[in-house]
């Protein structure tokens, strides 16, 4: 059985205007991702990855085509109606962190969820079990210029799941951490998806990653070249399955 649908795109396209001529970033690009699942998007640089997240996302209104998302199309809201759809339903990871400088750990998650309308309390409560849960909780109090690399991404990454997205973005989330630190940072995206089923979409050029993904979608040139769902991702479906199976023989 296949995961349902979060998001699907359409003829998107998208041109920028540099001096007189126009270059055309996106060319009709179809697009779809499913809650449950990591769909990496992979490309050389300026192939239109963060065009494309930007596009999916709310951020950035593409010419022409549409985006459906969570059964609305996001680019015939009013922009306050798709303020507050990010703001409820999607989670932004970024390869810079894109963290407050002046605020601890805590703090840059707590800032949001105030923000998204829950009380003093109940922000603090979800932001303290959002930094125990990509392994924070003795980082509570420290900025981010007392973090390492791979905390600090890990505090982004606490700020986007506390309000459990549907929608889960990452533009080059390891890019600036080593092996190790990446490691950490995919498999909590990963257990965004198959934990909470968010949907993920994550753009990387890093093929390390690929092993996390359930599908990967190579970009081009403004143009989806390839699209193809994993093997092991195959095998995890299998393994689900026999064990599926396994428990029905059991009962
Ligand atoms: N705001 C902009 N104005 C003009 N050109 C842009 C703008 N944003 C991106 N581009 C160009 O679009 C192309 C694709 O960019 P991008 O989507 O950032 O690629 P990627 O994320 O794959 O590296 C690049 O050639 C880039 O220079
Ligand atoms: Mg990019």
């Amino acid at each position: 059985m296949s995961n349902p649908t979060a998001i699907r795109a359409h003829g998107v396209y998208k041109r920028f205007k540099t001096g007189r001529t126009h270059i055309e970033v996106l060319k009709r690009v179809d697009f779809d991702a499913a809650h449950g699942e990591v769909t990496m998007v992979m490309g050389p640089s300026g192939s239109g990855k963060s065009t494309l997240v930007a596009a999916l996302s709310g951020l950035l209104k593409p010419d022409e085509g549409s985006v459906r998302a969570l059964d609305q199309d996001i680019w015939s809201l009013r922009s306050g109606k798709l303020d507050r759809f990010r703001l409820d339903h999607c989670g932004f990871i970024f390869q810079g962190f894109n963290l407050f400088s002046a605020l601890t750990a805590l703090q840059q998650v707590e800032i949001i969820l105030k923000y998204q309308g829950f009380s003093k309390r109940e922000a603090r409560e979800k932001a303290a079990n959002a930094l125990m849960e990509v392994g924070l909780e003795t980082r509570l109090n420290q900025r981010p210029s007392e973090l390492s690399g791979g905390e600090k991404q890990r505090v982004a990454i606490a700020r986007a799941l506390a309000k459990n997205p549907r929608l889960l973005f990452a533009d080059e989330p390891t890019s600036a951490l080593d092996g190790e630190n990446g490691q950490i940072v995919i498999k909590l995206l990963q257990r965004a998806a198959k934990q909470h089923g968010a949907a993920v979409i994550c753009v990387t050029h890093d093929p390390r990653l690929e092993a996390y993904a359930d599908r990967v979608i190579h970009l081009e040139d403004g143009l989806i070249l390839d699209d193809r769902r994993t093997d092991h991702s195959a095998t995890a479906a299998t393994a689900a399955h026999a064990h599926r199976h396994s428990e029905l023989i059991e009962a």
